[in-house]
């Protein structure tokens, strides 16, 4: 199914229009946009979609229902497939999707029950999927090279035995995620637990996923994604953002709480968020599950790939008053992401408990080994560990199963990256931003490193034996090398 696939709207100042979207007809009224503030000119639009801000509602991404169950294991199958959708208005985008929808769609698993995923290659080129966030064995991991043909299949076996968190699957291909993800290839993969069941969380209607990313378009609807030398060292940025894949959208809220599930899914863009209200976010989670507390924050810095589940208290906001989710980050402008339409009221039962899940820190005694990554980049433009461009025949970190290591990735680049281990989750002991406070001194998959400074993370291997990555999340970074490869066992 397309879940926005008959956007009828047409370009026009303070005019109703319809819009339709999976079905339902609604009237819109367009606002008038003032032209100084597009940068656009003649066109009449503030960005490459010549989209208005709040004219399309936000899609929830729909959930994918498995093909069987079986005691231990449910089994989905993913079609990967070239889609023409209607994400800006009155043009067609051609994309590469899974099962047809941008973004994908959202599995549900369960803590402690596996996953088998199959993947089905309908795109013209190989592709691979990878879980992110996943604990799993190499031989599901989707590492770069390790590719299903056209036209294959794979099938993919994740354990779940991690705890409830808000993971993500994506493409992978060496050289090639940046384009692969730009042109559609993610989705969200969401594991609950009984625990966070008892917690008495919003959830349900309350409980929505907003998959952020941003996208340049060129004026035929296709998206343009062709990065610059200039881009391979700053990551290259959309100029309109997307919620669920719907540019700047609404939601219609009531007085209740709500649980977003914030991906910050873009191939480089870093956002800051916060509410036009002032109100604070408690954040509960982080890529790794469930915090010991919430932490309430008035702003939230999400690098490419980091997640932040943030529970929203519309509670005490007028009915017929609304409240935007900003991104207070200075690159390259995009202010507003999406904006809450608080339209009813209603009694709400939730509650955010004020301690959610035990954070046991590991012990620095238990470290027995030291690593050091610098990060740089090269003369041609590479990005580099240790001067050492990726190489998936190279392993440059060896790790005993079970061992406790610190790991410092050092920047040497007036760039920030953010850092992901595949695998494992780790704690951050130094370095990054409010570390010794904040929502990241707990479990972490992905950390940024600012710009000339170092992080160091502490982590355990248990489990699975056998070759993973860790690498750079901004995508053209990833794509220009930097990415390396430990070995466990
Ligand atoms: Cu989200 Cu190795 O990736
Ligand atoms: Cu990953
Ligand atoms: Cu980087």
């Amino acid at each position: 199914m397309q879940i926005f696939g008959n956007l009828l709207r047409t370009s026009g100042l303070g005019r109703v229009v319809p819009v339709v979207v999976g079905g339902l007809v609604a009237a819109v009224v367009l606002a008038p946009v003032s032209a100084s503030s597009w940068g656009g000119g003649s066109t009449g639009c503030a960005n490459s979609g010549c989209t208005t801000p709040f004219a399309v509602p936000l899609p929830i991404p729909q959930t994918l229902s498995p093909t069987s169950q079986d005691a231990t294991t449910d089994y989905y199958t993913v079609t990967e497939q070239p889609a023409n959708l209607s994400v800006i208005p009155g043009k067609t985008t051609p994309m590469w999707t899974y099962n047809g929808t941008w973004p994908g769609p959202v599995i549900k698993a369960t803590s402690g029950r596996q996953v088998k995923l199959h993947v089905i290659n309908n795109l013209s080129f190989a592709t691979t999927t990878h879980l992110h966030g996943a604990h799993v064995a190499p031989s599901s991991d989707g590492g770069p090279v390790d590719l299903v043909p056209v036209g294959g299949t794979r099938d993919y076996v994740y354990p779940n035995n991690e705890s409830a968190r808000t993971q993500w699957y994506h493409d992978h291909v060496k050289d090639l995620t940046g384009k692969n993800v730009y042109m559609g290839l993610a989705g969200l993969y969401l594991i609950s637990d009984a625990q966070e069941q008892a917690l008495n969380l919003p959830n349900g209607a309350y409980d929505v996923p907003l998959a952020i990313q941003d996208r340049t378009f060129n004026t035929d609807g296709t998206l343009a994604y062709a990065p610059s030398s200039s881009d391979y060292r700053t990551g290259l940025m959309g100029d309109t953002l997307f919620v669920n894949g719907a540019a700047q959208p609404y939601l219609k809220v009531s007085t209740h709480k709500y649980r977003f599930r914030i991906l910050n899914g873009s191939n480089a863009r870093y956002y800051t968020f916060s509410l036009s209200n002032g109100a604070t976010m408690s954040q509960i989670a982080t890529e790794a599950g469930l915090l010991s507390k919430p932490y309430a924050q008035s702003s939230i810095t999400l690098a490419p790939a980091e997640r932040a589940d943030v529970v929203v208290d519309f509670g005490n906001v007028p009915v017929g008053t609304s409240v935007t989710l900003r991104n207070n980050s200075g690159w390259n402008g995009a202010t507003d992401i999406m904006r809450f339409d608080v339209n009813s009221s209603t009694n709400d039962p939730s509650t955010v408990p004020a301690t959610l899940r035990p954070f046991t820190p590991l012990s620095a005694s238990a470290v027995s080994v030291r690593r050091t990554f610098t990060i740089e980049q090269q003369r041609d433009g590479m990005w580099t560990f240790n001067g050492k461009m990726y190489d998936s025949a190279r392993v440059d970190a060896n790790v005993a199963l079970g061992a406790t290591e610190e790991w410092t990735f050092q920047n040497k680049s007036g760039q920030d990256h953010p850092i992901h281990m595949h695998d494992i989750n780790f704690q951050v002991v130094s370095g990054a931003n409010s570390s010794s406070s904040g929502p990241n001194s707990e479990w972490k998959e992905t950390i940024n490193v600012p710009s000339w400074s170092s992080v160091t993370v502490r982590t355990q291997f248990p489990d699975f034996t056998g070759i993973y990555m860790f690498h750079c999340h901004i995508l053209e970074h990833e794509d220009h090398m930097l990415m390396s490869q430990f070995k466990v066992g």
